[in-house]
């Protein structure tokens, strides 16, 4: 499985295969499965028709590792324009955005994505949304909570995401919690070395577990992120006994994934919120989440076979 996982993330970093895959309407059905659109109105259009159905949303502008400052401007500009447009909508309080750093142009530098990133919350204070910063390959991992550190108690609005597959990751989250900053708990979606990362998923699967109690216990409103069964089954079980109720956390999936299970956990009373991905640059959020389940690339390669 884990072999399936690095194939498909290797193979899908060359230029060829990315070619093929963005070129060929075959793919076109999988893409609109897990991207809500190319433009704002149709990933407003989504939203709103999982908030009619009782879900929450975060909505994603797709775009990571920009080359430019203007680059970098111009997705601040489209993170502005999609907080002004969320406030006009009549689910404004169900909708809130996810954001990375290297969108805010980390590359260019830290200082730079910081001011970036402060325009973005100031923004978001108008309209009352709140921020999170997606967490990154692990060479952005410091530079995130270093960020969130800086610009947390000007900013209460925001907050991030906690990698269980990273060593680091139980530290953080005791920081984070010290903080007081709400954190997504995600078992992580990059290819990372055994220097940094565990290469098991057992081991990923029981930091999950772990760093989610600690959350639960301790840190503020987390976010359950996973579409992982037991997971959820374990989580809700140290909520009940703990006397944790079901207001003071959030699950949170992806769009186009295991649907059922968001609207099962929605009707028996928990917040679940969806990951609304839109844009044209839909590349590589695309291919970790093949990655992720090599039966979807699997499924693709077939039907480019078949007659
Ligand atoms: P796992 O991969 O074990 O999957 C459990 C089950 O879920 C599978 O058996 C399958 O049924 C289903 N499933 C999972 N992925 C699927 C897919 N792609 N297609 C079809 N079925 C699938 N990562 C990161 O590094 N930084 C981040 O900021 C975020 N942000 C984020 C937000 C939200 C809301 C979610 C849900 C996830 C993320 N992630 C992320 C991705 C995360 O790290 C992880 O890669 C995926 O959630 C898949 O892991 P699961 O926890 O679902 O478990």
């Amino acid at each position: 499985m884990a072999l399936g996982r690095t194939l498909i993330l290797k193979l899908a970093e060359l230029r060829p295969v990315e070619s093929l895959v963005r070129k060929s309407f075959l793919f076109r059905p999988v893409v609109k499965r897990f991207i809500a659109g190319d433009t704002l109105e149709e990933s407003i259009a989504a939203s709103e028709e999982l908030c009619k159905a009782g879900l929450l949303v975060t909505l994603d502008y797709l775009g990571e590792n920009t080359h430019t400052e203007e680059e970098s401007r111009a997705a601040i500009t489209k993170y502005k324009e999609m907080l002004t447009r969320i406030g006009q909508s009549p689910y404004a309080s169900m909708i809130n955005i996810s954001i990375k750093l290297t969108q805010c142009g980390l590359d260019q530098g830290e200082a730079f994505a910081e001011a970036n990133y402060r325009e973005v919350l100031e923004h978001a204070k108008l309209t009352n949304t709140f921020v999170r910063i997606d967490m990154e390959a692990s060479e952005y991992t410091e530079r995130t909570v270093r960020m969130i550190e800086r610009v947390f108690l000007d900013y209460p609005n925001t907050g991030t995401v906690l990698q269980s597959y990273l060593h680091r990751s139980l530290a953080d989250t005791e920081l984070m919690i010290a903080l007081g900053a709400r954190v997504r708990v995600v078992k992580g979606a990059y290819l990372e070395p055994a220097s940094v990362a565990f290469p098991e998923k057992n081991e990923v699967d029981a930091k999950y577990v772990e760093m989610s109690k600690m959350l639960l216990a301790r840190g503020n409103y987390p976010a359950i992120a996973t579409h992982d069964e037991a997971i959820i089954k374990a989580v809700r079980e140290f909520a009940v006994a703990e006397g944790i109720e079901k207001s003071r956390y959030e699950f949170q999936m992806l769009y186009g994934i295991r649907r059922d299970l968001q609207n099962s956990l929605h009707a028996e009373g928990h917040p679940v919120r969806v990951y609304v991905p839109f844009g044209d640059q839909w590349y590589p959020y695309f291919t970790r989440r093949l990655a992720e389940r090599p039966a979807n690339a699997m499924f693709i390669l077939k039907s480019l076979f078949k007659k």
